[in-house]
């Protein structure tokens, strides 16, 4: 982002269903195996909402925490903004309800960029704050995907977890701040990785029902090796307009599809893996909520210090991807 005014993170939070659903939970309803989804995936457990939770639940208990974290009040809040491919509904926004649920007053709306969502989001919040207009920015990143995979589905329902995260986005008055943001799309591959039914392409109907076009499909190994170009050369390109050497990133925070996606990108990159933020083991996939849930637990437990480069990563359905150079 040049000229305008600068953007740093606050406040931080997050909010995951207590339920854990364990592989071996899984090895009971689907032909897999713990040793498998260890081996191809690094997860070990995920965690899934109870029925009836919304993603403006989990986003709404995500954004309390980021508020306190950062000393603010719903009133302070400028705009809200929720990257979600769950909404609680096609409209009202998942942001509206957030709003409504904190006591805010102020603009709200829903973005959809997959798994990229909190650094799209965020990168909007930057461009928002940019303009003078907007001091304080609330991002939010939740998904119950757990409704929309199917479960009968061996390729897919091994890799998704329930969860939400939260960032309140500041205009920066010090050092602290995010230094370089890029976005990125190709939609010409958008098949890799959908859910193509109940829009206007599918409208809901008995048919797409049976054919189960509600449900996320992808084509995993086509998703694979595209995350692990993509997310290389999105770390390099927002080091170089940051103008941060790679030897200088402290903390690399990839989306967390699958631990050998990140092992990859780190390994091109050659970042040491002490300096990966990893937590698909214990969440799985949470699509828009994993990047910032990472964040916030690094920085909740210390790990994450003041002056460091943290960089976030992400890759998704649309495709799309992004990247945020941040000087903690
Ligand atoms: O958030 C962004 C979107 N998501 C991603 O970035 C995910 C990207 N992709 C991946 O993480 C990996 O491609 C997967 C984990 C989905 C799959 O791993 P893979 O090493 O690419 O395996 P594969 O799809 O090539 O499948 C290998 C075999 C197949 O059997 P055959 O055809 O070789 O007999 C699958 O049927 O593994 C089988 N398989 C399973 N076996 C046991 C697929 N899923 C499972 C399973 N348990 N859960």
């Amino acid at each position: 982002m040049t000229g305008g005014f600068k953007s740093r993170i606050s406040g931080l939070g997050y909010s995951i269903p207590e339920r854990v659903v364990t592989n071996f939970d899984l090895e009971k309803i689907v032909e897999t195996s713990d040793e498998w989804i260890q081996t191809r995936t690094g997860i070990k457990k995920r965690h899934i909402a109870e029925k009836g939770t919304r993603s403006s639940d989990l986003g709404t208990a995500a954004a309390r925490q980021a508020l306190q974290h950062a000393g603010i009040s719903p009133q302070d809040l400028d705009l809200i903004i929720v990257a979600t491919i769950t909404p609680d509904m096609y409209f009202p926004s998942t942001a509206c309800r957030i709003q409504n649920n904190l006591g805010a007053s102020c603009g709200a709306f829903d973005l959809a960029a997959a798994c990229s969502g909190f650094p799209y989001a965020l990168t909007a919040a930057e461009g928002f704050i940019a303009t003078g207009h907007y001091r304080n920015v609330l991002v939010v990143g939740a998904e119950v995907l757990s409704g929309f995979i199917d479960w009968k589905d061996r390729s897919t329902c091994v890799l998704f977890g329930d969860g939400a995260g939260a960032a309140v986005v500041t205009r920066a008055e010090g050092s602290s701040r995010i230094l370089a943001s890029l976005l990125g799309s190709d939609g010409s591959q958008g098949e890799i990785l959908k859910i193509p039914g109940g829009g206007s392409a599918f409208p809901p109907s008995k048919e797409t029902l049976e054919q189960g076009l509600h449900f996320l499909k992808m084509e995993g190994s086509e998703v694979f090796k595209v995350a692990v170009r993509t997310m290389e050369v999105a770390v390099r390109d927002v080091l170089e307009k940051g103008g941060v050497k790679l030897e200088e990133v402290d903390w690399l925070i990839p989306h967390q599809a699958n631990i050998r996606i990140l092992q990859a990108v780190a390994e091109r990159l050659k970042i040491p893996s002490d300096k990966v933020v990893i937590n698909v083991e214990r969440f799985g996939n949470m699509s828009s909520a994993s990047t910032v849930v990472a964040l916030a637990e690094a920085v909740q437990d210390g790990r994450v210090k003041p002056g460091q480069n943290v960089v976030l990563v992400a890759f998704g359905g649309g495709l799309t991807w992004a990247a945020n150079l941040i000087k903690w």
